[in-house]
């Protein structure tokens, strides 16, 4: 593979970008500085930047703190993407949002290229885990909590039991194992009430933590 390919795809920047940093001398391949961003690597080779070891991965994982206003879409015409928050050290190919977040949600969306893995988490056969908190816009009373995990009516379909922790009289954290388009929304119009706000702090093993909003965080597979 060419060297400016490699060192774009490796999330170093453009091609512009990436001869810009040759011209400066930062690069090293096995110990040679190298200016040309036509030489061709191999995997084996060792390459820096300035001191920082360049490593292609193949696979990537990164978690956002999405912040509202933002479609969770790799493209779209009118609106803006959560594509257009990934920083720039982000390697960009190929890479996609594992599930959705509505426009007006914040919280934890994985990113990845692995498509095998992203099938996985939303598969409605595997009941990978989603933590929401979320605020209504009333009281949420200890009866609605039941109601909420032993399943609701949202159009047609009875949620599976899911499980609800108060943390004020109108705010839970609602964990579900489904991923229903709208089913928080939905599950709390069906206990007659409605968020105002919504944040996905947990999907699988991920936290959201300390990140913050419109932060980008780089994880393991073995995270997730
Ligand atoms: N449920 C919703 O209603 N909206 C989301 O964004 C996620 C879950």
């Amino acid at each position: 593979m060419r060297l400016d390919k490699f060192l774009t795809e490796c999330g170093l920047g453009s091609r512009s970008d990436v001869k810009r940093i040759l011209k400066k001398r930062e690069i090293r391949i096995n110990g040679k500085i190298e200016i040309s961003p036509k030489v061709s690597v191999e995997l084996e080779d060792k390459i820096l930047h300035n001191d920082r070891v360049i490593e292609y991965k193949e696979m990537r994982y990164y978690i956002m703190n999405k912040p509202a206003g933002y479609i969770t879409a790799t493209e779209d015409k009118k609106q803006k993407t959560v594509m257009e928050i990934l920083p720039d050290w982000v390697i960009k190919k190929n890479l996609f949002p594992v599930g959705r977040l509505d426009k007006d949600t914040e919280g934890l969306l994985l990113f990845t290229n692995d498509g095998p893995l992203s099938h996985e988490l939303l598969s409605p056969k595997k009941h990978v885990d989603k933590t929401y908190y979320v605020v209504g816009e009333k009281e949420i009373s200890d009866k609605d909590m039941k109601t909420l995990e032993l399943g609701v009516d949202i159009g047609g379909y009875i949620t599976k039991p899911s499980k609800c922790e108060r943390v004020e009289d109108n705010i839970i954290n609602l964990t579900i194992s489904e991923g229903r388009f709208h089913q928080v929304k939905k599950m709390l119009h069906a206990i007659d009430n409605q968020v105002t706000y919504l944040k996905r702090v947990k999907f699988a093993n991920l936290q959201l933590g300390t990140i913050e909003l419109g932060e980008v965080v780089e994880v393991n597979r073995e995270d997730i």
